[in-house]
């Protein structure tokens, strides 16, 4: 059984894909979910106050732009007048690219590093801050088996989430005597937008590759989000979840 009841979860990038099967999860399970989009558009608001009515949870609707970094900054203020405790926080938000090496321009794969870590890092150092003073918490953070395997023409992706899994286990280390739990899921194929991104030849490839013969539904993430952000993952931390479908 999971225990997020009565938690309050801050999940980014959570208005499509990965991050809404998160959103969905969470108020189901009761927790509060503080939303942290991009933009607020009508469709995810009406969203959220739909989910809100069903589940009797309280979602509240943040914005912040991840490729700038005073956007998170005026985020994270604005999360700290709010006064609310953290007790979960999911750095899901990401961009995919593709491309060889010798057509990458130093500022793309930069531009990638902004979304897929740089912003992550100053998310965690702001969270991590009330983590510290509640001495609990729990940071997921999504990587990617691009993180871990090779794939030709994904440098940039590949790299930034190779960062993200080593900030990952040492951050597990450095929060761990503050009662601060952090661990990454790397998925395969998940069937959201990134997924069409990568293009036709990359998802044959690891469909051919993969023992289930499927791709992921964004729900069958959200459930092992679920897991390590409950007291039933108390013992687990510095670790990396592939979630593959026995990708070989
Ligand atoms: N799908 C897969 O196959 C797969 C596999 C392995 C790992 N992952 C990882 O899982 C996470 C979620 O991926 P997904 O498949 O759900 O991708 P997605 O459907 O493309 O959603 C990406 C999310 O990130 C947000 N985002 C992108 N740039 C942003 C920015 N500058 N500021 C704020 N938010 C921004 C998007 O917001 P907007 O709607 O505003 O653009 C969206 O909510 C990512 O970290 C991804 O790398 C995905």
């Amino acid at each position: 059984m999971n225990t997020n009841q009565g938690k309050t979860v801050l999940i980014t990038g959570c208005n499509r894909g990965i991050g809404l099967a998160f959103l969905d999860a969470f108020a189901e399970s009761g927790a509060t979910v503080l939303a942290c989009v991009r933009s607020k558009d009508g469709e995810f608001v009406h969203h959220c106050d739909e989910l809100s009515k069903k589940t009797g949870t309280e979602i509240v609707v943040f914005t912040a732009d991840l490729s700038s970094e005073d956007s998170i900054k005026a985020f994270i203020s604005e999360l700290y007048k709010t006064k609310r405790k953290v007790d979960v926080l999911i750095n899901n938000a990401g961009v995919v690219t593709k491309g060889i090496l010798q057509m990458t321009t130093l500022q793309s794969i930069k531009d990638v590093f902004q979304i897929n870590f740089f912003a992550q890092v100053q998310i965690t150092q702001g969270v991590a801050k009330l983590m510290m003073r509640q001495k609990s918490g729990v940071i997921i953070n999504m990587a990617s088996i691009g993180g871990i395997d090779a794939y030709p023409a994904y440098t940039s992706y590949g790299c930034s989430k190779a960062a993200v899994i080593y900030f990952t286990k040492t951050m597990a280390q450095e929060l761990a005597p503050y009662g601060i739990r952090v661990n990454a899921i790397a998925p395969s194929m998940v069937k959201t937008r990134m997924q069409e991104q990568m293009g036709e030849e990359a998802n044959e490839e690891i469909m051919r590759r993969t023992a289930l013969k499927r791709n992921a539904e964004p729900d069958e993430i959200a459930k092992l989000a679920l897991f390590l952000a409950s007291d039933d993952s108390s013992f687990i931390t510095g670790q990396v979840y592939r979630i593959d479908g026995g990708l070989n």
